[in-house]
């Protein structure tokens, strides 16, 4: 299924290689070299992408520079139209592309198709939003302000930014792809496109899906190959009007070294989970458990720090410890709950966490295990703030448990992160609820529920380390916009009408 029927162009069946997308065409590098994706489960060579030249990155920008200027003049129902229909082209191919999802970053099959829908709908929501949003503009008169008199109009709108350079992270290399690419294009922008390595294939999948749906050419194009050889190449390019970053450290990197341009980073969470005495245990431990353990704890949003009230943490421990019992590990293609993480780095650097809890006395809830990249669930009890898993990600399945005697010390360890995406607190007092959330320095607090993003239309933000602007459908239209404002001038009255 994968590069087959509809997607055999983009695939190389000599070279056993994926092309990459310019001009309208799928194309093989000139540098005759491909980067090897790695499937997580069987820790072999998956797929094979182009390693794309700096030369080939060069032509991709001067194409989307003029395709954008023709793009911008389209009108917005009809731009809005295309958006339409390759959400549905891609609703359509979401086999295939799961497939990929499975394959690359062993995304459990279920949820891989769950990605594939929900960017479908977020494609759509997001040309609807567009029509209403760019379809309003602003109208000022100058007699509202001191000395004037009526005869300035000021009329203001939203128009293009450029070029916009979409980074999306291995764990959602399709959804955080069209979420940038969407409102990029409904915007009048044209959009280049580097997927991680790790969801390269089932990025060009989607890709071709705007491709099958007849966007003009040039006005998407997507590069593949080695950060380190076209990274800094890319993100430091003239052409770029704006940078779309969601991942880790290296959106801080990137942050430092761009030029004036607008920048929207999603980087990483430390989310805390805040446990009140009053808290439906229950409720708590199942979000927990979705929390921290949906697609192996490999989510920005994963809970990853559970703070909760002394009295009530033997309870809680034991609620979670029972299901974490039941969560089913293996690969991705059995629908497993917990599957393999996504590199043999990442393995190594969580196992690094577990072994310095260990040693500094963390209560380890299940023994720890591993094989391969496959990491078993694991909750550690008892954990202080002496050691690492306090503060760091691990990204992976395993979630340590701070006992805490005051919300205020609860408080206090989420904001000494450096991070600041998302947290939650669990309580039955909304007025105590509240208080906490305007205490939490987090770009979002859930009430009773676990961290998430979506629904895509909802505002999400990261504070300190966890991200400059906010995503959402709307709020990434508007932030991949400028604000044009034309000013009719009359001439000053010699007399007063009427
Ligand atoms: O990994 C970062 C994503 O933005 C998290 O999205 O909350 O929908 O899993 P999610």
């Amino acid at each position: 299924m994968v590069g087959t029927g509809v997607f055999a162009e983009i695939f190389d069946g000599d070279l056993d290689v994926f092309k990459y997308y310019s001009e309208g065409e799928w194309k093989k590098s000139s540098s005759g070299k491909s980067v090897a994706i790695i499937n997580p489960t069987t820790r072999k060579t998956q797929y094979k992408v182009q390693a794309c030249t700096q030369e080939e990155v060069n032509k991709v920008m001067e194409t989307a520079k003029s395709a954008q200027k023709l793009w911008a003049k389209t009108p917005l129902w009809k731009r809005a139209e295309l958006l339409h229909k390759a959400a549905s082209i891609l609703k359509e191919h979401k086999a295939p592309i799961a497939e990929c999802l499975v394959k690359e970053i062993a995304k459990p099959s279920k949820d891989a198709v769950t990605e594939v829908v929900r960017s479908g709908d977020l494609v759509s929501y997001c040309a609807e939003e567009g029509v209403r949003i760019l379809g309003e503009g602003k109208f000022l008169v100058s007699d509202s302000f001191p000395g004037n008199q009526r005869t300035k109009y000021c009329l203001s709108s939203k128009i293009p930014l450029g070029v916009i350079l979409a980074i999306p992270p291995f764990n959602y290399p399709v959804n955080l792809a069209v979420s940038k690419i969407a409102p990029a294009l409904i915007a009048g922008n044209s959009l280049v496109l580097k997927p991680p390595t790790q969801g390269s294939v089932a990025a060009l999948h989607m890709v071709h899906c705007f491709h099958l749906a007849g966007f003009p050419k040039g006005l998407i194009s997507c590069v593949t190959g080695k950060g380190s050889e076209i990274g800094d190449f890319l993100t430091m390019h003239p052409g770029v009007g704006c940078i779309s970053f969601t991942g880790g450290d290296t959106g801080i990197a990137i942050s430092k070294k761009a030029g004036m341009i607008p920048l929207q980073m999603e980087l990483g969470g430390k989310d805390a989970c805040i446990v009140l005495e009053d808290a439906d245990l229950d409720l708590v431990a199942a979000n927990i458990i979705k929390g921290g353990f949906s697609y192996s704890g490999q989510r920005c949003t994963a809970v990853k720090v559970v703070l909760v009230m002394e009295s009530v943490a033997d309870t809680l421990v034991e609620k979670v410890k029972a299901k974490v019992a039941k969560l089913t590990v293996g690969p991705p293609e059995d629908d497993c709950d917990i599957t393999p993480v996504v590199s043999e780095s990442s393995a190594n650097f969580i196992e690094g966490l577990v072994i310095d809890a260990k040693k500094k006395g963390a209560t380890f809830c299940q023994q720890y295990r591993r094989d391969g990249n496959l990491i078993w669930p694991l909750l550690l009890d008892n954990v202080r703030p002496d050691m690492r898993i306090a503060w760091e990600e691990p990204f992976g399945p395993v979630l340590p448990v701070i006992r805490i005697n005051s919300v205020e010390e609860g408080i206090h360890h989420c904001n000494a992160s450096n991070f600041g995406l998302q947290g939650c607190v669990f309580t039955k007092d909304i007025n105590k609820a509240m208080l906490i959330s305007d205490a939490m320095e987090t770009g979002t607090v859930q009430i009773n529920s676990a961290p998430a993003r979506g629904p895509d239309h909802f505002p999400f933000q990261g504070l300190r380390d966890s991200g400059i602007g906010s995503q959402g459908i709307t709020n990434s239209i508007t932030m991949m916009t400028k604000i044009k404002t034309t000013v009719i001038n009359l001439p000053t009255p010699s007399y007063t009408m009427g």
